[in-house]
């Protein structure tokens, strides 16, 4: 039975959310891999509209565990909020597992991401300030603190104590802050354990024993391929990886055992916080499509910069993730526009070229070579069939298709479980 792996394509916000939520109803498992609570899944469907950050979007599902796994940085205290957020409005939150071996966002983090941002001034990367990037630091730095960590009182106390101090010297004598309590932070996090210990167990054994029964496994990607810390646009990235490479470190799962790869990519680009986007419109089409669209970062709730189709980028991502089909979502978006442009190649002083390049200040210099394709000026959002889309729309996906070189399998025109057209199922 199918592993599939569900990745952001382009810099996030690519309405991933929906796509797993309706994926959600076949799926036996489904498991967050990456990134914490700076992602942001808007979620509609029987229940209502939802903002998730941390609890997979497999939660709705009658039938499935959903699962954060060990490549997941948590924030107890947000996670917790979510749980109770969604118990109010009579989501079943019991088959959620923690994966033991993840690594826990503490309040030194996220105070120490504001600090940092605020330290880099005009060179800002514009995290979420969520304490992400700092605690995925801690991670590689051996200073974690895991969720394993919080089932043994003393265990927790010595870590918790080993780095305390280190970040107490830091936020004070680096940044001019206030300490944190050891023993507040501490009591504040042994009542989190104890509320989440039903939950924590080895994820990974889990996943191997669903492999072996047969079950439907989707791992959930947050952020996008362009945040990528290796392949993104560095150092404006996050701090985990969101691709299918990630997928496997970040559920304990080896990479023949993905048997599918969905690259989610929204019908035009959009981008949250600094660092290099060539295709961002700063005009009226670029506000248009922002309010037509609603983007607005669900984390932070910042403007998102909007633009057009990105094939040079989307190629490449298609390429270091392995898509084996691509998914469109907010086709319906462009509706109301008369010509649509898809940028093709970038001019790079003077030169046409048609890769991504990894220097960020090369990046800022090419400019967009565009190709120009009708639009359809109707109304798709009640349209179910592929075939009964505007021809001109059907020519803007087939000509998406062969740049990004694969297969659309879905295309989303609305924010409800309904509005999608199914090409190819994908299970
Ligand atoms: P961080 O992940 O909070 O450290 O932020 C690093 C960069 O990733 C910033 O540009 C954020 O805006 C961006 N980012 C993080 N999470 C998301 C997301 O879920 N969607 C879109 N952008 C994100």
């Amino acid at each position: 039975m199918p592993v599939i792996a569900v990745i952001g394509a382009q810099w996030g916000d690519e309405g991933k959310g929906k796509i797993v939520d309706l994926l959600a109803e076949q799926a036996d498992v489904v498991m967050r891999f990456s990134g914490g609570d700076n992602a942001g899944h808007t979620v509609v469907n029987q229940f209502g509209e939802f903002g998730l950050h941390l609890v997979p979007s497999g939660i709705f599902s009658a039938k499935a565990t959903s699962v954060i796994g060990n490549g997941v940085v948590i924030n107890p205290r947000v996670l917790l909020n979510e749980l109770d957020t969604l118990r109010k409005r009579g989501v079943d939150t019991s088959r959620l597992s923690i994966s033991d071996r993840a690594h826990l966002v503490m309040p030194y983090h996220i105070l120490l991401d504001g600090l940092e941002e605020e330290a880099r001034g005009g060179k800002a990367i514009g995290t979420t300030r969520k304490g992400i990037g700092p605690a995925f630091a801690d991670k590689i730095a051996r200073l974690g603190i895991r969720t394993c960590d919080l089932l043994d009182r003393d265990i927790f106390r010595e870590r918790l104590h080993a780095v305390l101090n280190g970040k107490n010297a830091i936020l004070t004598r680096v940044y001019d802050a206030d300490p944190l309590s050891e023993d507040e932070v501490f009591q504040e996090y042994c009542r989190y354990g104890e509320i989440l210990a039903p939950h924590i167990c080895d994820t990974s054994l889990l996943l191997e024993k669903a492999i072996n029964d047969g079950k439907y496994i989707m791992l959930e990607g947050a952020q996008g391929t362009l945040l990528d810390p290796d392949f993104g646009t560095y150092p404006y990235a996050t701090s985990s990886s969101p691709m299918a490479g990630g997928g496997c470190l970040g559920a304990g799962l080896g990479p023949t055992r993905i048997d599918r790869v969905l690259g989610i990519f929204k019908a035009y680009c959009t981008r949250v916080g600094g660092g290099p986007m060539p295709t961002e419109l700063k005009d009226e089409i670029g506000d248009s499509i922002r309010e037509v669209a609603h983007e607005y970062g669900t984390t932070t709730g910042r403007p998102r910069r909007c633009g057009w189709f990105d094939a040079v980028a989307a190629r490449f991502s298609a390429r270091v993730n392995g898509f084996t089909r691509a998914i469109i979502t907010r086709l319906d978006v462009l509706d109301a526009l008369p010509t649509l442009k898809i940028c093709t190649g970038y001019e790079l002083d003077g030169e046409k070229i048609d890769y991504f390049p990894a220097g960020t200040s090369t990046l800022e210099k090419c400019q967009p070579v565009y190709e120009e394709l009708p639009g359809w000026q109707s109304p798709i959002r009640e349209i179910r069939d592929f075939e009964q889309l505007p021809a001109q729309a059907r020519q803007y996906l087939s000509r998406l298709e062969e740049l990004i070189a694969c297969p659309i399998s879905i295309i989303s025109v609305g924010m409800r479980r309904e509005q999608t057209i199914v090409k190819q199922p994908v299970w």
